[in-house]
């Protein structure tokens, strides 16, 4: 009588607690940034599994704790009792080894086919060159005819595509990572990992991180996926693989400005008030471009060849290296242009 009072006790507790702890993880907890690729969803649906079947166990391990600790705690004038003498249940033994087996496998065999169907080639897939160098991600995308690649220091996918990244590293090892992919894989010298990625018809921007400690400007290491409708992307590409200028009537230092702005983010390490940035990982522009010693040629070598003259109280090797390879010279110009506009 009083077994089966302390069963159904413990069944209550076990049902209770397997109930508010998957409401609390299934429903409460916001485990993951936006999902943005297929193989995103197929990972978070692997994750949400992995609960569901993990919290009644760990629920059912706690019951018997707590029941054990609170229904069979020692008692005054018990000190020198001992339990029953238990040696041996066959039955009990294969129970506890066959269904954690059993279950092991299956969660594996799951998690298994989920990575070999995200890593498995598509049709049509778009190719994307990733480097990473001190301290940046460059994207290169190789066309046909013989064309130069087009180069972007900024990630622009096109939406409900088939990518697949081919990941290179000219120093040390990255980690090339977006969250919203949730995929990470390691930039390694000397050999080229890949990555699949299939975006969903949302369109939308995420971060990119690089998630390798790789020397003092790690943090920095830090660009932008672009998610966009096939049309606007196919736009954009043929703009980035063209010439770029200054809009009409828009002076090379205007679009130099916009490019410390925003597209090529200097304003995140260096500071200049009038494009309203305040970084300092670098040297503060407004103080060290002031007077007549910085002429257009030293702001140039600045951008091409960052550790030719490195300001005092700053590290070498932090500002990237790759403007020279990524830039057209109209930019550079630009660049160059705003740059001795806002130092005079
Ligand atoms: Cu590159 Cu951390």
């Amino acid at each position: 009588m009083r077994d089966r009072r302390l069963i159904l006790q413990m069944l209550a507790f076990f049902l209770v607690g397997t109930g508010v702890l998957l409401f609390i993880v299934l429903d409460v907890v916001h485990w993951f940034p936006a999902a943005a690729t297929a193989q995103a969803r197929n990972v978070d649906r692997l994750y949400k599994v992995m609960l569901i079947v993990s919290v009644p166990i760990f629920v059912l391990v706690e019951t018997v704790v707590v029941f054990s600790v609170w229904k069979f705690r020692m008692r005054p004038g018990q000190e020198n009792m001992d339990g029953p003498p238990i040696h041996g249940n066959t039955r009990l033994e294969v129970v506890w080894t066959a269904l954690p087996a059993i279950l092991l496998l299956s969660l594996c065999t799951y998690a298994f086919t989920v990575l070999h169907s995200n890593e498995k080639k598509k049709a049509n897939e778009m190719i994307v060159d990733v480097t990473g160098q001190q301290f940046t991600w460059t994207f290169s995308y190789p066309r046909a005819n013989g064309q130069p690649p087009v180069k972007s220091l900024e990630l622009y996918l096109p939406s409900n595509a088939h990518i697949y990244f081919r990941i290179h590293s000219k120093d040390v090892i990255h980690s090339f990572w977006i969250p919203a992919f949730r995929l990470q894989e390691d930039a390694v010298p000397g050999i080229t990992t890949d990555y699949r990625a299939t975006t969903t018809n949302t369109a939308a921007t995420y971060p990119i991180v690089c998630a390798v400690l790789c020397g003092l400007g790690h943090s920095t290491m830090r660009s932008f996926v672009h998610v966009m409708p096939p049309g606007q992307f196919a736009a954009w590409e043929a703009k980035a693989g063209g010439p770029v200028t200054a809009a009409p009537g828009q002076a090379p230092a205007a679009l130099g400005k916009q490019m410390f702005t925003s597209s090529l983010g200097c304003g995140g390490c260096h500071t200049i008030a009038d494009a309203g940035t305040s970084g300092t990982v670098g040297p503060h522009l407004d103080q060290v471009l002031k007077g007549p010693k910085h002429s257009a040629a030293f702001i140039r070598q600045s951008i091409l060849q960052p550790n030719a003259f490195i300001e005092k109280g700053y590290p070498a090797n932090v500002m990237p290296q790759t403007f020279g390879a990524v830039l057209q010279p109209t930019q550079i110009d630009a660049l160059v242009a705003y740059l001795r506009q806002v130092s005079k």
